[in-house]
């Protein structure tokens, strides 16, 4: 089946009881018995519940994984994934990526004793320099980065990570399985915040992690079960009904974001436009090969840092809010919003300057939205 259609049948006809087609909200946090030692394979709502298992089975599907878990958010996913490794284990991240996933390895995971290594992950002669020999177990990536949307060869990647006995981990979520499966190129495990696109609505928090290796599986299943962040049943359900049109409502961003990425590197008041859809864009070649489409999130440079407040301030039909993903396009700073907790020295390093603007691009009349930003940048209406 194509994604298309895995997508818009999510959670279709699980009850067979009823025939419901959409799937019920199994609104319960345990499951009686009908005899002692018998069980209908439902306990208890953290092992196991039917409106949970039916979103992991479809995001399983789609990432064309071994099994799918569901979370809280994109970071009880992350820290889920994060909890197979040990005290004394390296792992080489990329450095450009969302400041939650930085502050998690630096504020929570380091005092367990997890150590990493920021490098630009799309150059492979960087990523190997890394290495610390008996330590380093895995690669966490980002491709495209959020928010300087470089991009990983993951092809090239997978194989040096395989041939090393290393993991490797992506955050597919600015991609989505629609555009990009990971763990058909290799990758062992991937991860969502599905609070963007796969929510898609700016509604629900989740996250999701997809395993392909067996054995993966199984440790999270167990890590899953025993720390117990897992997504509740309404907003799995919630997850359901989003996933149904992700693939219309990212075919509808990515045209509007290719056109807004367009008009931007033309525009005089900007320096610079970070868009893998643009063919100067320095991953646009590696993107095409490993992925259907370039995906709706872009960033841009303006000349003058002085001028974001009065961007912000002006537009009207673009939300000025942290997230990505939903059908509204939304306007973010990262130095003050995603990458806030990041330290000055190194978010410049990278180039998470004050002067970069993201946009995560919606469904809108691309008109209005290039009009809007229009008028935000030279305040004529
Ligand atoms: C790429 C990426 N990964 C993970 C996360 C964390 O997800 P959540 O906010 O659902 O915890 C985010 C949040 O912005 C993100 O942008």
């Amino acid at each position: 089946m194509k994604i298309a259609t895995i997508a818009a049948h999510a959670g279709l006809c699980t009850d067979g009881v009823t025939g419901a087609v959409s799937t019920p909200i199994y609104q319960t946090a345990t499951f009686r018995h009908p005899a002692l030692g018998v069980s209908t394979g439902y306990d208890y709502s953290r092992t196991i519940n039917p409106t949970r298992q039916a979103f992991e089975k479809v995001i399983a599907e789609l990432e064309n994984g071994q099994r799918g878990f569901a979370f809280a958010s994109g970071m009880a996913a992350i820290t889920a994934v994060l909890m197979l490794f040990s005290s004394g284990d390296h792992l080489i991240v990329s450095d450009d990526l969302y400041g939650g996933t930085y502050r998690i390895f630096e504020r929570n995971f380091q005092q367990f004793g997890l150590t990493t290594t920021y490098v630009d992950t799309s150059n492979l002669a960087a990523v190997q320099k890394a290495v610390i020999p008996d330590k380093t177990k895995a690669i966490f990536i980002e491709t495209p980065t959020n928010p300087l949307m470089k991009i990983t060869d993951l092809c090239e990647i997978t194989a040096w990570s395989r041939s090393n006995h290393l993991l490797t981990i992506v955050d597919n979520t600015f991609m989505t399985p629609y555009l990009q499966r990971p763990l058909e190129f290799g990758v062992d495990i991937v991860v969502h915040s599905g609070t963007k696109y796969l929510g898609g609505h700016n509604d629900v928090l989740s996250g999701i992690v997809v395993t392909r290796p067996l054995e993966l599986s199984e440790r999270i299943a167990f890590i899953q079960n025993s720390t117990g962040a897992v997504l509740g049943p309404q907003d799995s359900w919630l997850m359901l009904r989003g996933l149904k049109t992700l693939t219309i409502r990212v075919d509808k961003q990515q045209e509007n974001a290719l056109k807004i990425a367009s008009w931007l590197s033309q525009n005089k008041n900007v320096k610079q436009v970070y868009y893998p859809g643009l063919p100067g864009h320095p991953g646009h070649q590696v993107q095409q090969q490993q992925s259907s489409g370039f995906g709706a999130m872009l960033s841009f440079r303006v000349q003058n840092a002085e001028w974001v407040a009065q961007i912000i301030n002006r537009v009207k039909i673009i939300t000025f809010a942290e997230s990505l993903g939903g059908v509204e396009t939304l306007i973010t700073y990262p130095v003050k919003q995603t990458h806030g907790d990041i330290p000055v020295d190194i978010r410049e390093k990278i180039g998470v300057t004050d002067d970069l603007l993201r946009l995560s691009v919606g469904i809108e009349d691309v008109d209005d939205l290039i009009q809007d930003l229009e008028q935000a940048i030279t305040g004529k209406e």
